[in-house]
């Protein structure tokens, strides 16, 4: 098992009240497993996916990834922590628009002081822009790209330095179908063709599908958890039978 959160909750303070935004999420997820987060909006996902990666701290409770108590760090060891073991992306790519394709993916090892342009970071830099199919754009800057290739920079970037855990929060939610569907097919590519653990959480049926589990959330908690298992055709018809089955 490489990520399990005990009893998670989290409760924000909004002025003079109190919002419960988790309210006791257990879950696990194991090494290689593509496990997708589904519900309404306002039900908690961003908020459980930060817990999962460290971004924030719990209320109460434990995030335990790849063997360390992540959510009672200090800043600075949260930060290594996150740096080391987690790649993020998210709806809006978070791309740096003065830093060209290649400095934006080498951003990680650039931050950790390690020089990107030579030796075995360079050969694994290029070698992720191949994968996501960016070859030949090393030297394009963020506004010159389209927002699917955008996307799929961000993809490299998270991707880069072989995170433990790869957290995407609506990676697909500003891009048009077909865009989407090539971001959907990496991710993919990168669970089944290379191990990555990948924790997705969508709206879309169809990006869901392509996970080996679905846990949906509701008002704070695990309200089902659909097992899908491992396939190579994403088909989501017997998902979304499932999701409408529960009412949703
Ligand atoms: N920083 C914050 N301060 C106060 N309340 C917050 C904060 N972040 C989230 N919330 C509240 O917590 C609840 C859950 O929010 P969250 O963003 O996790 O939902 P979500 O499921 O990701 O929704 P969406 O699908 O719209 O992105 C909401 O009621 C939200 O208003
Ligand atoms: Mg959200």
């Amino acid at each position: 098992m490489i990520l399990e959160a005990r009893n998670l909750t989290k409760r924000f303070r909004l002025g003079n009240r109190d919002v419960d935004a988790l309210r006791g999420v257990s879950l696990q997820v194991s090494r290689g497993e593509f496990v997708a987060i589904m519900g309404p909006s306002g039900s908690g996902k961003s908020t459980l996916l930060q817990l999962l990666g460290g971004l924030d701290t719990p209320t109460s409770g434990e995030v335990v990834l790849d063997g360390e108590v992540i959510s009672h760090l200090g800043d600075r060891a949260a930060t290594r922590l996150r740096r080391e073991k987690t790649g993020f992306v998210f709806q809006f790519f978070n791309l740096i628009p003065l830093l060209d394709v290649y400095e934006n993916v080498a951003l990680p090892y650039t931050i950790a002081g390690v020089d990107p342009r030579h030796g075995e970071t360079a050969v694994r830099i290029r070698e992720v822009i191949e994968q996501v199919d960016l070859k030949g754009r090393e030297h394009h800057r963020p506004d010159q790209l389209s927002a699917g290739e955008q996307q799929r920079v961000a993809l490299a970037r998270a991707l880069v330095a072989k995170p433990a855990i790869l957290l995407a929060d609506e990676p697909t939610g500003n891009l048009d179908y077909s865009t989407g569907g090539e971001i959907l097919d990496e991710l993919w590519r990168s669970c089944d063709g290379m191990g990555q653990t990948i924790v997705l959480v969508t709206h879309d049926a169809r990006a869901a599908a392509h996970a080996d589990r679905v846990l949906v959330v509701g008002d704070g908690k695990i309200r089902d958890e659909i097992e899908l298992g491992r396939r190579q055709d994403p088909d989501p018809s017997p998902l979304i039978a499932r999701l409408t089955q529960l009412g949703l």
